[in-house]
This record gives C-alpha cells, structure tokens and sequence, in this order.
C-alpha cells in the first residue's frame, strides 16, 4: 500500500497565513500539521509516500519534509501545476501510484485515532474477498474505503447518504441540503479502479476535478465502497477556529518536558513543555501549553492552550488558547486569547498621542480589537 498525502491547494480560508506559507505547515502544538499525517502512515506501515505539491508553496514543504528519512518513509514530490482538485491530485501522481492500492490523506485533516485500523480493515476485506474460506461463497471485494464521521454542520464537507443497510448509495460535495450529518473525513483507501472513475468525471461548478464524485462513479459503476464511522475526533484545520481547537485537543496529550530556563521568579503549572533555549523571566506558564526553541517569556503569563513558535518575545502580556508563529513580538498586551499570530509578526502597545490603534495589517486579515 502507497500512500498520497496532498499538500498543494491555496488555502484560501487561512489567509493572511497562507499568503507566505503553506496552510499543512501552520503549526499545531509547534509541529507542522502536515508532520501528523506523514507519522500517522509511518505508524501504519505505509512507508512510500507521494506528496503533492503547489509551485508556491512546494519548496517551503520538501524544505520541512526532506527525503522522509525523519519519519522513516520515503517521500516522492508530485508538481501539481493548478489546484484543480483532489481526484486531480490522483491524476497527476498516476506514474508514482502505479497499480497499487493506496491511502490518500488530506494534508490539512488531523484524526485522533490515527491510519493502522483503518488501513488493517482495508487490507483485511480485501484478503478475505481474495482467499475466501471453504464452503464460503466469495464477496465483491471493495475497490475503496472511506470514513466518515458525524458534525453539526455538514455544508462545508462531502456528505454521505447510508441506506436501511447502512451502505453509502450516495455523496455530495458542499451540499446546501445535506442528505445527512455524516461528512466525509479526509482519507480515503483505493485500488487501481478509481482511475477509471476519475476519467469518466467532469469537473465541479467550483471547477474541481472532486474525489467525491470519483467515489460516486464507483458506486454508480456497481462497485463495493465500504466505510466506517470515526469514533475519536476529526479536524479540518483549513480554518482559523478549528486550527485553535485541534492546538487545544494535541496539547491535551501533552507531556511534561523543561529544557529551557525558568527563573526563580516565574511559575510553571501543569503540563507544559519549555523547549532548549527558551528562557521564563518573572513569568506564569499554566499548561497544557508549549513555548518553542529561543523564545523569551518576559513579565507574563502564558494561559492553558497557547503554542508559541521557536524565537518569540512576549514581554508584559497575557496570551492564552492562541498559536503564535516562530520570530513574532507581542509586547504590552494586556490579553490576547483565541488568536492566530503569523510568523515574524509585532503586536504592541502605542503609546504615543493621541491614543490610537495603529495598524500595518496584510491583506485578508480578521482584527477584533475589544
Ligand atoms: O476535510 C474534509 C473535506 O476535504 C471533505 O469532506 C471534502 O469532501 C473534500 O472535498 C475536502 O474539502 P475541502 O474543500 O476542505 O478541501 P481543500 O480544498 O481544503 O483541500 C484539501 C487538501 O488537499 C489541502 O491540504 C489542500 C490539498 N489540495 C487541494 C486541492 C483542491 C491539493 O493538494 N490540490 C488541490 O487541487
């Protein structure tokens, strides 16, 4: 089994972030999104690895990601000019997939209960359609496997529609009406008959080749698409909020570690993780919370679900449920909580007259000044 992890696309709905930088390398918990997905394939035992990328952001990702030799896989880079969609991915990596069944995986989803069941049950109906038992009638192998997992509002995911026997008869993309709250989670399990249904669709009105219609065209074609419910949690961190939430539910799972420098001065509550060469200066860092390589936390506090990048400054502020970007200063603010603060980034105090916010902002940015 190969496995096709996606890491192109614009990230539209993460700008400013993404303007400069590739949406799958956002951290979460100071590690690049993209990293969880390529561990959870490693721990599945799928170790060839295709990851697709952009023309603008390629480089930034197989600078993070290298040969793979970090994660124990092997890593191959597929171009893709244009984002033209996600069965438009499995076009492009066709050389490198080959005939072989594979795990595609979104570069931007993160699961709590990881690829190995997953993949196992995949693998296990296929062998068991393949070698069936004696005295057993043989089944219909299935040619993909997705997983789905329910949410309050499925307008923003592909939907799927279960009949009296639990069976996937149908899928949308975007629906304005769902036909349920099941939403498709961003991986999926294939053989090679999905390249034929990728041929036989056209684009979306959004002018995407969808993945979601090529499973539609399997199950139109007669073939078996089986699935499973998600039982752990599911985040699609394309966004602002659900980024915020998937720091919290990583940082949950935290573990204890002090490498940097706390003086006598400063106190360190819960789980919290202080990385080499941070130093705490006459500061509270209440956990679960991590404070990356260089930074300094100077006369503050750091509250419960904060990831501050590696080289930051935070003097005389409060930050807490926020994820702040490597080399960013925040200085003098009083409070800043649910907040996405990109990387080399200054949030300050003014003093001068007349009193007034001042602002230098990107384009595509949300300020909510209190
Ligand atoms: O998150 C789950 C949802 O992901 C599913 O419920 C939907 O059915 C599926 O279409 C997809 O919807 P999104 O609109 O959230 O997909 P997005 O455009 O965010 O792309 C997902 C990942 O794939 C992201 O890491 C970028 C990458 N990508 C996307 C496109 C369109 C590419 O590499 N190339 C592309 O052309």
């Amino acid at each position: 089994m190969k496995g096709l992890l996606l890491s192109g696309g614009a990230g539209t709905r993460l700008r400013p972030i993404t303007h400069t930088s590739a949406k799958q390398l956002v951290p979460i918990a100071n590690r690049p999104i993209l990293f969880y997905g390529i561990d959870d394939m490693a721990a599945a035992g799928v170790t060839e690895i295709g990851i697709v990328i952009s023309p603008t952001t390629g480089n930034e990702i197989q600078l993070a990601v290298g040969d793979g030799s970090d994660f124990g896989v092997s890593v191959t880079y597929i171009l893709q000019d244009e984002p033209l969609g996600l069965a438009h991915c499995v076009v492009v990596a066709r050389d490198f997939l080959g005939d072989d069944d594979f795990v595609m995986y979104l570069g931007d989803n993160m699961l709590e209960q990881g690829l190995a069941g997953f993949v196992a049950q995949f693998e296990n109906a296929r062998a068991a359609i393949n070698a069936p038992q004696l005295g057993k009638a043989p089944g219909v192998a299935p040619v993909a496997q997705i997983l789905l997992a329910e949410v309050d509002d499925p307008t923003s995911f592909g939907v799927a529609e279960l009949n009296d026997v639990d069976e996937v008869i149908r899928l949308v993309e975007k629906p304005s009406n769902p036909p349920s709250n099941l939403a498709l989670v961003g991986v999926y399990l294939f053989d090679k008959t999905i390249h034929g249904a990728i041929e036989a669709i056209e684009p979306s009105p959004r002018g995407e080749l969808e993945i979601t219609d090529a499973i539609q065209q399997l199950i139109d074609d007669g073939h078996s698409v089986v699935h499973d419910v998600l039982s752990g949690w599911w985040i699609d961190t394309g966004k602002k909020d659900p980024l915020l939430e998937c720091n919290r539910l990583v940082l949950e799972s935290l573990e204890q570690r002090i490498d940097g420098h706390v003086d006598v001065d400063s106190v360190i509550e819960g789980r919290v993780v202080i990385e080499a060469g941070a130093s705490i200066i006459n500061s509270t860092v209440r956990g679960p919370a991590v404070i990356g390589a260089d930074s300094i936390i100077d006369h503050s506090h750091i509250g419960p679900y904060s990831s501050v990048g590696l080289d930051c400054r935070i003097t005389r502020s409060e930050i807490d449920n926020s994820v702040v970007l490597r080399r960013s200063r925040i200085t003098d603010i009083p409070r800043l909580t649910d907040s996405l603060i990109g990387r080399d980034t200054e949030v300050e105090r003014d003093p001068r007259r007349p009193r007034a916010t001042r602002l230098m902002i990107g384009d595509h940015c949300h300020i909510g000044i209190e």
